[in-house]
């Protein structure tokens, strides 16, 4: 297995998205996002998948869902513990778009979290899981602001 990593963007809180849509659209933390993820496999739910609206271009999207899509460049799970198997005898990295439960079920196999932690806070009604800070080393990959708003790209290695 080559690695399990998580990839969101963060408000203080922990806040991801609310009404199925994300909270912020900061064009460094896009451009990091499509440069980590191109060519490796995403994996995400079906609100995730339903809020993209189409599948993400150049890599094999997974999603978890309980209906059905047909899709080129889509592979549906419609059973956790069948995703979880098939990602975990994976030879390759596996990124972890979201939402919020897939992100839950997928955190204590994860290697490595990246998060865009942004200094704001907006509404929201899905939140990045709980996690200890001590089980992982952190480095801040870049720190910037865009439209106003202060973020840091962390990498957490799971120690
Ligand atoms: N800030 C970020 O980086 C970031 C990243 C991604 C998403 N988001 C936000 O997160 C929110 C969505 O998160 P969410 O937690 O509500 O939804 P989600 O994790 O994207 O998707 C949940 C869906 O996954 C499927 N699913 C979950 N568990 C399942 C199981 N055991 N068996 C079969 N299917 C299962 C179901 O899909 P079906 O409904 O299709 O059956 C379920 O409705 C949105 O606001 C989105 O914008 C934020």
């Amino acid at each position: 297995m080559e690695g399990i990593y998580l990839i969101a963007a963060v408000g203080q809180d922990g806040g991801l998205g609310a009404d199925n849509q994300l909270l912020w659209h900061l064009k460094p933390d896009l451009e990091h996002f499509r440069q980590l993820t191109t060519g490796h496999l995403v994996v995400m739910g079906g609100k995730t998948y339903r809020s993209l609206g189409k599948p993400l271009k150049n890599r094999p999207n997974l999603v978890l869902t309980r209906s059905r899509i047909e899709e080129p460049g889509v592979e549906t799970f419609h059973d956790l513990t069948e995703l979880k198997q098939a990602v975990a005898s994976l030879e390759k990295p596996v990124y972890i778009i979201g939402g919020a439960s897939l992100y839950a079920e997928f955190l204590p196999l994860a290697e490595k979290l990246y998060l865009t932690e942004i200094a704001a806070t907006k509404p929201a009604d899905v939140y990045f899981p709980q996690f200890d800070p001590n089980d992982f080393h952190r480095r801040e990959l870049q720190s910037g602001e865009s439209e106003g708003i202060k973020f840091t790209i962390c990498e957490y290695v799971r120690k």
